[in-house]
């Protein structure tokens, strides 16, 4: 059970699921996301009394009680929903796994690329904005938390990522997160601080995220 809000409560947006970038009416490009995570941490935050916003990408969930669902598709469309969210929001969490590239067109009818007879086909892209750097630009001292997947050297990307973007935090996940019950992830803040939080499951990593304070300002 999830408490009602009380008129002071925070308001937490969070970004879950992976984005669809269509190439014609029945074809995209997206990803693996199950959104899992994000609709933990929503849960997470209904939970403990804050009033939630959870945009979500194309996923098969159900919406945990008390939470406020928008959903979207593209990477466009959620950044859309994020910022007007956001305008009266006290925290972003952007959990989703949103698509960097789109294709430049998209064809009003299938792309019937067989017709030319050749072998090979390519497909133009165009960069997608992104979410977390042009909301935190603005965010004031509103807390914003961004996740980052990472093989190989993930610490030092992690955090060049959260200085490139502009976060309060970034947590820290590998590919084993996808579609897997239990993770480990390292929650790196502004302030140099880094927190391992060690093979649990996504609700407990949640309880974790939703109770962070903004961190120590930088020297
Ligand atoms: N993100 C975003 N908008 C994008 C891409 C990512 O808001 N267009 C957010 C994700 O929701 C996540 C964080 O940025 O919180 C890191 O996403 P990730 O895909 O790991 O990083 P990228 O910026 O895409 O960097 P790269 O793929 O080069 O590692």
């Amino acid at each position: 059970m999830s408490p009602a809000p009380d008129p002071g409560a925070r308001h937490v947006v969070i970004t879950a699921g992976p984005t669809r970038e269509h190439v014609d009416p029945v074809r995209f490009l997206s990803n693996e996301s199950s959104g899992r995570m994000g609709f933990a941490i929503a849960r997470a935050a209904a939970a403990r009394g804050d009033r939630v916003t959870l945009i979500a990408g194309p996923v098969n969930l159900e919406t945990p009680p008390g939470v406020t669902r928008v959903d979207v598709v593209s990477a466009r469309d959620m950044l859309a929903a994020v910022q007007e969210a956001f305008r009266d929001a006290d925290v972003l969490i952007m959990s989703a796994a949103v698509g960097d590239w789109r294709p430049a067109r998209k064809l009003a009818g299938k792309w019937r690329k067989k017709d030319d007879g050749s072998d090979s086909a390519s497909l133009e892209l165009v960069r997608n904005p992104d979410i977390l750097a042009t909301v935190a630009r603005d965010k004031g001292e509103r807390l914003v938390i961004g996740f980052a997947l990472e093989t190989g050297d993930g610490l030092r990307r992690a955090r060049a990522k959260l200085k490139r973007k502009g976060a309060d935090y970034v947590v820290l996940n590998d590919a084993s997160a996808l579609n897997s019950e239990r993770a480990t992830v390292t929650v790196i803040g502004r302030d140099g601080s880094e927190r391992r939080i060690d093979a649990r499951s996504k609700d407990e990593i949640a309880a974790v995220l939703v109770e962070l304070d903004a961190p120590a300002p930088s020297q």
